[in-house]
């Protein structure tokens, strides 16, 4: 079995490494945090491995998973290529969705193999994440072979993989930010509107509610392009602008966001089949 060693192991760092012990996929070794509390705390969550407290107690092992931060990975990448002089060289990845592979070059610059795996999933708690793994998608970027060093020991605990190129993942993790992101953003944006044309505090759990649901729901069911309604979707040029301008007095930038907003919704509509609710060609 290989074996792995962990730099970083917060959400991901935990839920990947219990996946793999549970899988027996890789043999969980060494495992570096910023504290020796944390990284015991790590081992005891994935039922193996060995808290150690820097670099150059770790082992050597062939796989070594950087789950750091992404504005800590170029930077681990670094003290590793230092500190692990001495070691054949092996093979690295990070977790990044942003970033890709070309991050650890201080590493790949020493013989080293990298890639990147990015799972699409929230790894809010590692507790919940491992219940939740199987089926994820998992973007995987890196040289060829590292790449397909990769993907079966994340398609062995349920990822789904697929290849990414490096020069689109910041692309690739806008659109997860579109998903996902900025739906807190523009719900925000509502509620100040609605209090401030007057609508009682007190009804806004349940707008929120309502309206969430149901465009969730919507969307599930029909895809974008058939859930979309409103009045750029109909069209309504008209109301469109006397919105967008009532926004704009309100707030600058919520103006803004609606008139680009509005433009995408209209572009989406006109994609979008006649038959389908949000076709201009719609009665
Ligand atoms: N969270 C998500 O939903 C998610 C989803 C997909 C991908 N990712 C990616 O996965 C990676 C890790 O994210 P995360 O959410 O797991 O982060 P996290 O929960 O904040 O965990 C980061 C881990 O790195 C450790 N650490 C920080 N600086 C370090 C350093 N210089 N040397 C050694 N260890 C260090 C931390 O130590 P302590 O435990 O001592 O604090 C912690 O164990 C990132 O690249 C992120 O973009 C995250």
């Amino acid at each position: 079995m290989q074996t792995l060693n962990i730099i970083g192991c917060g959400r991901v760092g935990k839920t990947l490494a219990h996946l793999w012990h549970a899988r027996q996929v890789v043999q969980i070794q060494d495992v570096l945090t910023t504290s020796p509390a944390s990284a015991a705390q790590a081992t005891a969550f994935i039922g193996a491995g060995h808290a150690v407290h820097k670099l150059s107690q770790m082992r050597p092992a062939d796989l070594w998973m950087v789950a750091v931060p992404d504005r800590q990975i170029a930077a681990s990448a670094g003290a590793m290529a230092q500190a692990l002089a001495g070691l054949a060289p092996a093979m690295a990845f990070h977790c990044s969705g942003a970033l890709d592979s070309s991050t650890l070059a201080p590493l790949h610059e020493c013989g080293w193999q990298v890639a990147s795996a990015h799972c699409i999933l929230s790894f809010a708690s590692p507790a919940t994440a491992v219940q939740q793994f199987a089926g994820t998608p998992c973007g995987i970027e890196g040289e060829t072979a590292a790449s397909a060093r990769l993907q079966p020991v994340f398609a062995a605990i349920g990822a789904r993989c697929f290849a990414l190129e490096a020069d689109k993942k910041v692309l690739y993790h806008a659109a997860a930010v579109f998903a996902t992101n900025f739906l807190p953003v523009l719900q925000s944006v509502a509620e100040d509107l609605w209090r401030d044309s007057g609508v009682p505090p007190e009804l806004l759990p349940q707008l929120r509610a309502a309206l969430l649901r149901n465009a969730v729901d919507n969307l599930l069911a029909l895809g974008p392009a058939g859930a979309l309604t409103g009045p750029a979707a109909r069209g309504d040029t008209d109301l469109v602008n006397r919105q967008a301008q009532a926004v704009a007095q309100w707030n600058a930038t919520a103006g803004n966001a609606y008139r680009a907003l509005s433009e995408l919704a209209s572009r989406l509509a006109r994609a979008a089949p006649a038959d389908s609710p949000a076709s201009p060609l719609k009665p």
